[in-house]
């Protein structure tokens, strides 16, 4: 019989493994996106440890629109561009805010929020959203959950039909 210690993951990059692995079961047979983004943020949000704010926004008629999350309600509309949502969209790269009072332009959804990470969702180079988690703590986050979270975002992507924001004809009739 396995101690409780002995259970729980030695460390940062294997709890990131587990999840991957309980990620990818939740998914498998579902490709709807916003059951998908709904359950992959219910995970995060239930699982990583000091968060207040877990979701998604949608990269949608040239904005980010507000997608599954788990958390208070929040802002609904973001230009590419704006705050750490639009600046993560905005790259197509990951941002990583120690203390998001310090971060130009940040958006205060949840005043209880101190750190936040935003991932971008890409299919073949093109935006599809970006994954938002917020923390009460300053600093929550580190380059294991950088590493961690953008391997989340890629099973996330690869298991989910996200065809309607690739074309470019059809994002614009969702306008
Ligand atoms: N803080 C984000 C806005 C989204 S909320 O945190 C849920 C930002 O600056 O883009």
């Amino acid at each position: 019989m396995y101690e409780s210690s002995e259970e729980l993951p030695a460390s940062k990059p294997e709890a990131y493994g587990l999840l991957a692995a309980q990620l990818a079961g939740l998914l498998e047979g579902e490709r709807d996106l916003i059951a998908n983004a709904a359950n992959f943020s219910a995970l995060l949000y239930h699982t990583l440890p000091r968060l207040n704010w877990a979701g998604l926004y949608l990269h949608k008629g040239g904005e980010l629109v507000l997608g599954p999350f788990q958390g208070k309600p929040a802002c609904v509309r973001i230009a590419l561009g704006r705050g750490v949502c639009g600046a993560a969209a905005e790259s197509r790269r990951t941002v990583l805010v120690e203390n998001v009072h310090e971060f130009p332009g940040h958006i205060a959804c949840d005043g209880a929020s101190n750190s936040e990470i935003v991932v971008p969702l890409l299919r073949g180079g093109r935006l599809v959203g970006v994954l938002d988690l917020d923390s009460p703590a300053l600093a929550r986050f580190d380059a294991e959950d950088r590493e961690g979270l953008e391997r989340l975002a890629e099973i996330f992507i690869d298991a989910t039909d996200v065809e309607e924001w690739m074309n470019p004809a059809a994002e614009s009739s969702l306008k």
